[in-house]
């Protein structure tokens, strides 16, 4: 029997705490009985643990041959068992080495490959991670991930949007005889972030530290109803809550919950945040654009969070994760980042009278010393440098969206670098008391230029 008869994914890996614990986990079929881990700090390995089991909730299969029926609810839902290994007790910047093996009822076992991380170093000592988003099972988003994966790294900054539609389990991973649409067979997002051949270390050897993307949303259907935009008890979150769990331990999953974490890596401190807007027509339009729980204005739980935890943090380094934009040429950060109101002069149109991009988070990040916040969603290159904070969406991973020669955001400033005439990923290194961060061309366009692995912008955060 092999490991993936049983699993539907290989381990990953995710924590609050990466310099002393880590937990490891997959998603598998309810014939597991049990789950073991074996750890180490070498490839003997040696202490075992058994999984806590969870079941998840909401993934469901096609309904016909060729494809899903549009109302979730018709579609089957997929039994998933997740198992959970907490190894507690590891010492900083240690190398651990660890292998799960899975039983069915009958006394069957698989055994998975052994793999190892690495936990967060002491202060001061090196690390590197990458940056991502947007696959979205867009076909050549695993040749730039891949790439991406031979980089030396030790964690992966998530922002949002790792799969189309949430409760299509063939979107997180492959589903054998369920239906899927050709283009996008093996680009599930755990297909192509445990690819572990040719050198490609990705989920298995690192944590990552995700936040949630508009794709993330249980029912994406609230996107397209203007009635259904309104109602915020059909927001819910809980699918991407439960696979990364370790983040969300409070299981808050819907509007008024509590969707952002944040955590300390060596020097640095890292706030995940929810910042995600409902955009299905005009964001004039009433009833405009929504953005969905956790608004990050001064007045919002959210908000409020996030400034305390920002003062209260003595790291050298601080960086935010979010989905939405800061800073972006196009339409997306034309409407100020808040929630609509009525136009007095115009009852079918809406207003943005607040701005919480430059009028509360902008000010906040230069007043706390945060150093970069990195975001995706429009899948372009682009980064700005303002007041010292520097704001990088390093998105085109697969598909470009965006307008690169767009209207210039609210706060009127161009980006540093804009860089669309082909894939890309970016990878930062911290040590000698800077970030140096390396953007990666990572396709050659027809007609196009350069090379794959050409380093074609290179900058330091300090
Ligand atoms: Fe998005
Ligand atoms: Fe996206």
């Amino acid at each position: 029997m092999q490991f993936l008869d049983l699993a539907y994914t290989k381990p990953y890996l995710m924590t609050l705490h990466p310099d002393r614990e880590m937990d490891v986990a997959i998603l598998g079929r309810p014939d597991i009985a049990r789950a073991i881990v074996e750890y180490g700090p070498t490839p003997a390995l040696g202490a075992l643990l058994e999984g806590g089991r969870f079941e998840i909730r909401g993934l469901r299969t096609p309904a016909r041959g060729d494809g899903y029926d549009p109302v979730p609810e018709n579609n089957p839902e997929l039994p998933v068992s997740q198992f959970v290994f907490h190894l507690a007790g590891l010492g900083r910047g240690q190398r651990v080495y660890y292998r799960v093996t899975v039983f069915d009822a009958r006394g069957g076992c698989a055994q998975g490959d052994v793999y190892d991380f690495r936990t967060a170093p002491a202060a001061g000592e090196p690390f590197s991670f990458g940056l991502m988003s947007d696959l979205q099972l867009f076909k050549p988003c695993d040749h730039t991930i891949h790439q991406l994966g031979r980089h030396p790294l030790d964690f992966i900054l998530y922002a949002g949007d790792m799969i189309n539609v949430a409760w299509h389990a063939g979107d997180w991973f492959t589903v054998p005889g369920a239906w899927q649409p050709e283009k996008m067979v093996g680009m599930s997002f755990f297909d192509i972030m445990q690819r572990d051949d040719g050198g490609i270390r990705l989920m298995q050897y690192m944590p990552v530290f995700p936040c949630p993307g508009n794709h993330e949303t249980d029912d994406n259907r609230v996107e397209g109803n203007r009635q259904w935009t309104l109602e915020f008890d059909r927001y819910s979150w809980r699918i991407y809550m439960q696979i990364w769990r370790a983040y969300y331990p409070d299981g808050q999953y819907g509007w008024s919950g509590k969707h952002w974490y944040s955590l300390d890596y060596a020097d640095m401190h890292i706030c995940s945040l929810m910042v995600v807007r409902c955009n299905p027509w005009s964001p004039f339009e009433a009833p405009g654009t929504i953005l969905r729980g956790g608004a990050p204005g001064p007045d919002s739980a959210q908000g409020q969070w996030l400034a305390e935890d920002l003062r209260a943090s003595k790291s050298r380094f601080k960086w935010i994760v979010m989905h939405w934009h800061m800073m972006n040429r196009g339409d997306d950060t034309q409407p100020l980042l808040c929630q609509p109101v009525p136009d007095p002069a115009d009852p079918s149109r809406v207003t943005y009278p607040v701005d919480n991009a430059g009028g509360f988070l902008h000010p906040l990040f230069v007043q706390t010393g945060v150093n970069a916040v990195n975001y995706g969603h429009s899948h372009v290159y682009e980064r700005y440098l303002i007041d010292g904070v520097h704001y990088i969406e390093a998105a085109y991973m697969g598909v470009k969206y965006g307008k690169p020669d767009g209207k210039v955001n609210p706060s009127g400033i161009y980006p540093v670098n804009q860089q669309h005439d082909f894939r890309s990923y970016l990878v930062i290194s911290c040590g000698g008391g800077r970030l140096r961060a390396r953007a990666y061309q990572a396709s050659m366009e027809p007609g196009g230029y350069g090379f794959e692995g050409r380093v074609f912008d290179e900058f330091d955060i300090v």
